[in-house]
Formats: structure tokens, sequence, C-alpha cells
């Protein structure tokens, strides 16, 4: 075998020569990868013993795409485009070996070849949608000669990695070879492809099938509502259409746009938010060598709202899981709450009816705490009461099985504080979900003062393991996710109180690219949470709707007036209390601009999100954007609260809390950090 550079082999087995990559962990198409597989074509091509070239990588997968981490970076090596050319032209048949995941780039070098074969466990597909950017290396025109517009327009708009056996229908894949198996078949495929004579099939010759007015137009229209706001969607399906021009017409409108996605920011947000979230995974005093603890069963305390989704999280994963509830009643609609949800799941066709039985055969009811004693971590979700909390804590402390993990689903209250109502404080943490916590990706990870390495260790795994994007953060009032939450809330409320109406400030963020405003949100809620009748004082707006049986989508109006298809629409009613309310307050109300609407609720995050790096409650303001993106709907092509302060820049940022502090006090007064970053010059990203 003789190297051709630090991640490239070539060796000829007979009369076939085998180009394999290695450069971990990906494969990724880094300069040094390209530079060997032009190389190694060369070389392969020039050499008159060999008949054909199999293409093949070491490690967990073949090439995931090009290298992002040298994105907009200086180019150095080989020019893809040269590579694939020499691939496409080779005299010699090429055959390319998947196994793992070929992605976006990864995919597009497959393509070039004359033949594929996979691994039955392999995937393959064109992701860069999810990166803001469209396949960039002849994908857009090769995918749709292959499968068709209609398929690509899925493959593409949605990054779907498709199984290999898939791919094999659809004609992605020639022909699938046996698992752990995939050098030697693929070696026999090429050798088959010469001794039959097989065609140098180029998919560059194809005709794209399907590609009428109609289909796209449909699509789009099917699809607008997901797409709102991002344009890769939109660039991958004008290429699509552009399939239909003569391949190097085609290319050139790639070409075009991809370059248009790449310097844009958009894309640039959704590159960071990638990275941002592998980041988080990194606990900088937790290495390696820290023990992770077994969790084999789960215990779920409470089985309302969050009990029952964070149950399902497990049972999803194939972990046992008992919960506990108080009375009879509410333990059976608890389990009949979660069978409804998979019963719902399964007659979308989303799941078989065996695997309900399965994940339901996982789960037990139970009235007795004690019944938890050998579960290996144990997750309280009661009402949100401290007394409670302590009270629940300290009877686990007692019946917890020495090194059981022993979480709490607060939303707010300290952590450190409920730790201390047990003997075991280290084996405390904050597991906060988020609603619907069988759906939603975020999960905090809510380190105590006391909290044990393993248990951190083992917590972050386990967000992994059921589908969550884990993040760390330290005991403060809310996290990181509430906590600046509460900053918009106190800001939208205020602006109502100035003269701005609900559904202002809800267009106003709906605009900027949330699924829905605060006023829509607290709709969908429920205007009641957290109140009471007897309690009420009518001091405030929302009280005051509550009062009037206005509590939400659920009695027909809140903020909004609803049709009978929950349609929202404006309320003269709500318009009304809020005038009466400027008038007995003395305001006048004054017209709010869009922009004000916008800043006043969104700066002030940023400043939270400051104070909160400041106060070493987040790792990383990555790890804030993380929590934004994933828990709280912020556009990922704005790449969460803190990257989007940068991408204003942090002096204007400071600008303008200053302003709106003289005018409305010290709640928008900047914090040391921000104030600091924006004399410097510099942004959140420069943190280390
Ligand atoms: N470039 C650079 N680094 C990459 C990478 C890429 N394309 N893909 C993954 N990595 C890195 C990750 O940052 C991570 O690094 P770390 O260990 O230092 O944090 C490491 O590889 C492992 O990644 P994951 O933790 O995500 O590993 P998984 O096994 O969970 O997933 C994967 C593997 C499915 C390949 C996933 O990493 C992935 O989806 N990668 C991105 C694939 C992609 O989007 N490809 C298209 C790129 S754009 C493109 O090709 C443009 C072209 O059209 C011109
Ligand atoms: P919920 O009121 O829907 O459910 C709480 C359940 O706990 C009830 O069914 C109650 O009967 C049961 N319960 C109370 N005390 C108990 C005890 N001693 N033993 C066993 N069961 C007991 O409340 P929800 O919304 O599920 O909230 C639970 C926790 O999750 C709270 O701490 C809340 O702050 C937090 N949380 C809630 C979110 C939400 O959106 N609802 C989001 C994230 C966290």
């Amino acid at each position: 075998m003789a190297a051709i550079n630090s991640v490239t082999d070539l060796s000829n087995e007979g009369d076939v020569a085998v180009i394999t990559l290695n450069s971990p962990p990906v494969n990724a198409l880094s300069a040094g990868v390209r530079d060997g597989l032009y190389e190694g074509f060369k070389a392969a091509i020039a050499d008159d013993s060999v008949k054909s070239i199999v293409l093949i990588c070491d490690g967990r997968t073949f090439i995931a795409g090009a290298d992002i981490s040298e994105f907009g970076g200086e180019r150095k090596g080989a020019d893809l485009p040269a590579v694939q050319d020499m691939m496409e032209n080779s005299p010699k048949p090429v055959v390319a070996a998947i196994h793992g995941t070929a992605l976006g780039g990864g995919l597009e070098v497959a393509l070039v070849a004359h033949y594929r074969v996979a691994v039955p466990s392999a995937k393959v597909g064109l992701p860069e949608v999810n990166l803001g950017l469209l396949p960039g290396a002849g994908g857009t025109q090769r995918l749709p000669r292959i499968v068709g517009a209609a398929k690509a327009l899925d493959m593409m708009t949605s990054g779907a990695h498709v199984p290999a056996k898939a791919a094999n229908a659809m004609g992605l894949v020639d022909e699938l070879v046996e698992e752990g198996k995939l050098r030697e078949g693929a070696i026999a495929f090429a050798k088959k492809v010469v001794a039959e004579n097989w065609p140098l099939k180029k998919v560059r010759d194809r005709e794209v099938a399907g590609a009428t007015p109609e289909l796209f137009a449909d699509f789009r229209k099917a699809n607008a509502r997901k797409f709102r706001g991002f344009l890769a969607p939109e660039y991958n399906i004008r290429c699509i259409e552009a399939s239909t021009l003569p391949f190097d017409e085609g290319m050139k409108v790639e070409r075009k746009l991809f370059m248009e996605l790449m310097t844009g920011p958009q894309s640039a947000a959704q590159r960071y938010v990638f990275f941002a979230e592998r980041a988080a995974n990194k606990i900088p005093d937790i290495g390696d060598d820290v023990e992770l603890l077994p969790v084999k069963s789960v215990g779920v305390i409470g089985a309302g709202t969050m009990g029952g989704g964070i149950s399902m999280n497990f049972l999803n994963a194939g972990i046992p899981v008992k919960i506990v509830e108080m009375k009879q009643d509410a333990l059976d609609r608890g389990l009949g709450v979660i069978r409804k949800n998979y019963e719902n799941t399964a007659a979308k066709g989303r799941l078989t009816l065996e695997a309900v039985e399965q994940r339901m055969g996982l789960l037990t009811g139970s009235l007795a705490l004690e019944d938890l004693a050998d579960c290996d971590l144990i997750i309280e979700a009661v009402f949100e009461n401290m007394d409670i909390k302590k009270e629940v804590f300290g009877k686990l402390d007692a019946i917890a099985k020495p090194g059981a993990i022993l979480a709490t689903n607060t939303s707010y209250l300290n952590v450190d504080e409920i730790a201390a109502s047990t003997s075991r404080p280290e084996s405390v943490i904050g597991l906060h979900f988020f609603s619907p916590a069988n759906v939603m990706r975020l999960l905090e990870i809510v380190r105590g003062d006391k909290t044990s390495k393993p248990v951190v260790a083992t917590s972050m795994k386990l967000a992994k393991t059921i589908g969550k994007v884990g993040v760390l953060v330290g005991v403060c009032n809310g996290f990181v996710g509430n906590r600046m939450l509460s900053s918009r809330q106190i800001q939208a409320q205020a602006l109502v109180a100035e003269g701005a109406m609900p559904w202002d400030v809800d267009r106003v963020l709906y605009d900027f690219g949330f699924p829905m405003g605060p006023f829509a949100m607290s709709d969908l809620a429920g205007l009641d949470i957290g109140w009471s009748k007897e309690k009420s004082s009518s001091s405030t707006i929302r009280e005051v709707l509550c009062e009037m049986d206005r509590r939400g989508q659920k009695t027909g109006a809140g903020y909004y007036d609803y049709d009978e298809k929950r349609n929202a629409k404006p309320s003269p009613v709500t318009e009304q209390i809020i005038k009466d309310f400027a008038a007995n307050s003395g305001v006048n109300p004054r017209e709010i601009s869009d922009e004000e609407i916008l800043e006043r609720t969104i700066l002030p995050m940023v400043n939270e999100g400051a104070k909160i790096l400041e106060e070493g409650k987040a790792l990383r303001a990555s790890d804030v954007d993380t929590v934004w993106v994933n828990g709280y709907g912020w556009p990922v092509y704005r790449g969460g609260p803190m990257h989007y302060g940068d991408s204003l820049g942090l002096a204007k940022v400071v600008e303008r809390l200053k302003h709106y502090q003289d005018k409305h006090g010290d709640f928008f007064k900047p914090s040391a950090l921000l104030e600091k970053l924006a004399a410097e010059g510099k942004g959140f990203k420069d943190l280390k």
C-alpha cells in the first residue's frame, strides 16, 4: 500500500486500485483529502495495470461533506471540481464504496463515480440546507437526474439522511453489499463491471424526470410556512428547476446561488449553530476519565404535563420508566395521555402499533415513592413549589439506592436548596426539559454547587441518548432560557402599557423569525397559569382577561379572539382593556415603531445573556445561543441572541441600550461585560 499523503492511501488488489481515505473524525473534504483524491486518482488512472478504481473510507464513515471548518478561510489544496472532473472522466470505471454517512460534498463525490455500492446501514443525503447552503459541487444538478425532481425537492429541502435500502430503490446506490464486507464487496463489484464491460455511466448525461412548473409551484405552496424566513430552501428549489437546462448551464446557476448563500449572514449563522451544538458537549473540567453511571431504569415523579413527556423520551430509547403519582385518577390520566400520544403518532403512520405496545410495555405506574428504590435515575416533575419539592427530595433521600441520580425538572427554583434537603447533594442535578418534553430538543442540565462530575457527565451523555441537545447551565433564577425570556416578557408588557397592541408586538417578533410572539404564546399556554380567582386583583391586563374568562385558546379568547378553527384575530375587547388601563394610570398611549418593539424586546435578552456569562452561569456564549435555538424557537438563521448581538456589533447594542436607559431607566443598563467587549471592539465570539 502506498501513501499518497497523510490521509490517503492507494493500493492495488489485482487490477483494482483502491483509494482509501482516513481523515478522522468524518473524512470531511479538507484540503488534504482533496489533494489525496486528486493525486490518488491521477496515479490510478496512469497505472496501466489498473482496470478499475474503488474509493473507500476508513473510520466511522464515508466522506461526510465539505470541511465546514474551512469555510470562509483561505483556499488551499486541490479544487473539488477538478477532483470530480478527473473521477467522472476517468477512462476506467470508478466505484464509490459507502458506509456511515455520505453527506453533502461526500455524496457529490460519490455521484461522479460511475457506480455506487453501500452497506445496508449506510445513509446518503444532501443536508446543506441545514447549514443555510445548497449542494455546491454538482449535487443540485446530479441528484434530480437520478431520483427525479420531486424526490430531489424532498431530499434537498429537508436534508434527510436516506437509508441505503431506499437509496438503492431510488437508483442512488447501484448495489447493496454485506455489512462489514464493504471493501471486498466493492472490489468484486468493480471486477464485475470490467468483466462484463458495463458502460462508464455519467450522471450528467441523464435527463431529469418530472420537473414540471406545477410540481415546483405546489411544493412552494405546501411548504411556505415551514420555509418562512429561510433563504436556502428556496435557493435549493431554484437549482432543481435549473436542472432541466443543459448540465453546464445548470451548474452555473448552482455556483452563483451557492456563492450567494455561502457569503450571506444566514449560512454563517447556521454553520455557527452547527458547531455551537457540538461545543456544548464539551465541559472543561470533565474529561473522558470521568466515570459514567449506568442508567438502565428511570423513575419519574408526577404524571402531569411534563412528567408524561419526560417519560416518553426514555421509553423511546428503550429504557424502562416507573411513574409515580399521588392519586389513582391522576396516574390513570397521565398514563392515558402517554398512550394517546403514541397512538396518534401511529395513526399518522410514524410508529407501528407493535412499537406502541413495546414502549407502553416499558412503562409502569405507581402511587408509592418506595417503588423507585431500584431506579438509576429519578426525575421529579411535581408542582413548582419549593416546599413540595423539598419534601419529595427528603423522602427520595431515604428511598433511592446509593449512587442514584436525583434530578429536578424545576423551571426556576434553586437546585442547591433542593439538593440541601437530601444527605447527598452530590447526586442532585437539574434536568430542565421543555414542553412538550417528548418533542423539544433542548435539555438544560443544571449543575449545582455540589453536583458530582460523574452525575454531570452522565447527564450530558444521557441527553444524547434520548436525542436532546444538552446544555450545561448554573443555578440562577430561571437558569439561562427562562431568565432571558423574562427580560423579553417584561418589555413586551411594558410596550403594551405604553400603547403598542399585543398583535403589534407579536407581529414584529414573528417577522423576526420566532414561530409566534409572546402574547400568542400566552394564549396557547393559558393565561391562567399561576393565576387564581381568589387572589386576582384586577391590577394587570392578564388578570382582567382571566377574570373575564378570557384564558387563552382553550376558552376561545385571551389577548386575541379565536374562531372555531383557532385562528387568532386582534380583539377589540382586549384593545379596550388596554386603553382603559392606560387612561387609569395616566399614560398617554403613543405610536410605537416596529424598530423600537424589536430593540426593546431583543436587546435586553442580549444584555441578560451577557450577565449570565459574567456570572459564569453558562460556559460560553454559544451555549446561550444553543439554548435559545433549541428551546425557544429563536430563528436558527439568526444564530441565537449572542450571535445576533455580535452581528449587529456590540458597540451598537450598547448604544441602543443606553438610549433606552435614558428614557426608561436602568432595566436597560448595559452589563459590564457588554460595555467592555464593545469598548474593545470585540464580540462574544472573542470570549475564550
Ligand atoms: N466538516 C468539519 N467537521 C465536521 C463535519 C464537517 N462536514 N461534520 C462533522 N464534523 C465534526 C464535528 O464538528 C465533530 O467534531 P468534534 O468531535 O470536534 O466536536 C465531529 O466531526 C463528529 O461530529 P458529530 O458529533 O456530529 O458526530 P455524529 O456521529 O453524531 O454525526 C455526522 C456525524 C452525521 C456526519 C454529523 O457530524 C453531520 O451531520 N455532519 C455534517 C454533515 C454535513 O452537513 N455535510 C455537508 C457539509 S456542506 C457541503 O458539503 C458543501 C458542499 O456541497 C460543497
Ligand atoms: P402539572 O401540574 O401538569 O403536573 C404535576 C403533577 O405532579 C400533577 O399531576 C400532580 O398530581 C403531581 N404531583 C404533585 N405532587 C406530587 C407528589 N408529591 N408525588 C407524586 N406526584 C405529585 O405540572 P407540570 O407543568 O408538569 O410541571 C411540573 C414541573 O415541571 C414544575 O416544576 C414546572 O415548573 C416544571 N416545568 C414545566 C414546564 C411546562 O411548560 N409546564 C416546562 C418546564 C418545566
